[in-house]
């Protein structure tokens, strides 16, 4: 369905050679944990924290912590986590409400700590600008003002996010308004509303290793090893009803192409930010870092049966679940999910072009690398624009913005090629290797001449090595 335009840059053969040339070095990592037991286990689910009300604020207290994490049995792996051994918990949030999310960093090193997908001011955004000193408390305070999704939280530290998420740092963050309260969709948190974060790490003697080459760095740094919520493939019961995932890739520098075993259909029902408007079905769903999907599957059939969800790309199984319990309760997935905003691209003011290159070591963003004193672009509220991305380079990318949504208007120069189950609001937008992307964005609140947020690729190694940059809504 999607035709891919296939051309060479200069820069691209500068990193096709490149690439070819270091071929000499260590190439790609593995982990050595032939002499460990895997920690055979049920899926973990994060706990749902709900808030606790002061003076009519929601307040989630998070602390961010050293850990010891039970990924085998024969070894104890040092972790970061937040207020568990490894990742966090969910956060629950409704539309509407005044929040207060308290991070305490007990760590030995500065963070910040990010609410991917959130729409709050620039000041809250929990990017490079927030830094939380070891020991200090610092909340992010807002009224949260957007449709039910699915968000997370993560670092965000300048140079040092990829180390970070890596060794534990992340958990979701759902959010529910009075729409997704009136659907008839699964809603039981951990029975039948499962969240997955799905990642992959390298082990070194049961230890987590973050050590990337310049080639690793270059391509992503790709584990071996699949975790799901934390664990080693871990099983997952389920009763014999519509199930649904919310599903985070958190990893890295990973594209998964995820699927059942037994090839059977699901339908995606939201994107990064938004429902979609009607369920799609597919049986293949590709989500590249820090994207987001939630899918519904009908298990009604198969009591008594056993798939496992896998990464196709990789060849790798993330869990297995058994369908092992009647039904307590039904569902029935309706046709018709939301209806949503779309702007006019006629109506746009301007098209902003960002061109993704690079080279060993270093990424750039139309030719300038990070720098947290320089404001890169800046953005009058209300405009309507379109933000033209292309992906100069021989590697996959992402890209992310912070402040709001967008949505997909083409690929590679027509938008025909943009797949159904991307028409939803989104935050992150896959490019893979030359190809580019058009989406159309509007500011809608938040002005701040002093504080900028960010854009960025997502895939970790590339934005730590200089592939982001800054933006004020003016
Ligand atoms: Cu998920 Cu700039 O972040
Ligand atoms: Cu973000
Ligand atoms: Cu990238």
């Amino acid at each position: 369905m999607m035709q891919r335009r296939k051309f060479l840059t200069l820069s691209s053969i500068a990193a096709l050679y490149l690439l070819n040339a270091c071929g000499g070095g260590r190439n790609s990592s593995s982990s050595n944990i032939s002499n460990l037991t895997v920690n055979k286990k049920s899926l973990p689910i994060p706990e749902l924290l709900r808030p606790t009300t002061r003076n009519g604020v929601q307040h989630y207290d998070l602390t961010i912590q050293k850990g010891k994490h039970n990924f085998f049995l024969d070894i104890q792996t040092d972790t970061y986590a937040i207020n568990s051994t490894y990742l966090g918990p969910t956060l629950l949030m409704q539309n509407g409400e005044n929040v207060s999310i308290n991070y305490t960093n007990t760590l030995t090193e500065t963070i910040t700590m990010h609410g991917h997908g959130m729409h709050v001011p620039p000041s809250m955004d929990g990017s490079a600008h927030q830094p939380i000193a070891v020991g200090q408390t610092w909340s992010s305070q807002y009224t949260v003002k957007q449709r039910a999704c699915t968000n997370w939280y993560h670092p965000h530290t300048l140079h040092k996010t990829a180390p970070q998420v890596y060794q534990g740092l992340a958990g979701l963050v759902i959010i529910e308004d009075d729409e997704s309260k009136g659907l008839d969709l699964p809603k039981r948190y951990g029975i039948d509303d499962i969240p997955l974060v799905l990642q992959d790490r390298i082990f070194s003697n049961g230890q987590l290793q973050y050590n990337p080459s310049t080639m690793e760095v270059m391509r992503g740094y790709i584990g071996d090893i699949s975790i799901a919520n934390g664990a080693i493939e871990p099983i997952l019961d389920v009763e014999a009803k519509e199930i649904r995932f919310r599903i985070l890739n958190g990893s890295n520098s990973s594209v998964y192409t995820l699927g059942f075993s037994d090839g059977r259909n699901f339908k995606q029902i939201a994107t990064d930010n938004s429902f979609l408007e009607s369920p799609i079905e597919m049986t293949r769903l590709t989500l590249s870092p820090a994207e987001r999907a939630e899918i519904v599957v009908d298990f009604s059939t198969l009591l008594g049966g056993k798939v496992t969800f896998r990464d196709f790309k990789n060849d790798k199984t993330f869990i297995t679940i058994n369908i092992n319990e009647p039904a307590t309760q039904r569902t029935s997935l309706p046709n018709r999910l939301t209806t949503l905003e779309k702007l006019d691209a006629t109506q746009a003011v301007r098209t902003r072009p960002f061109i993704l290159t690079g080279r060993m070591g270093s990424f750039e963003i139309n030719g300038k690398s990070m720098d947290i004193n320089r404001i890169d672009e800046n953005v009058p509220l209300g405009d309507v624009e379109i933000w033209e991305i292309s992906n100069n380079m021989m590697v996959d990318h992402n890209f992310h913005i912070h402040a709001t949504h967008f949505m997909i208007l083409e690929r590679n120069g027509s938008p025909n090629n943009v797949a159904a189950n991307e028409k939803g609001y989104k935050d992150v937008v896959y490019i893979p290797a030359n190809e580019s992307v058009k989406f159309i964005v509007k500011m809608i609140d938040y002005t701040d001449n002093a504080v900028p947020y960010m854009y960025h690729c997502h895939f970790l190694e590339h934005e730590d090595a200089g592939m982001m940059g800054q933006f004020i809504v003016t």
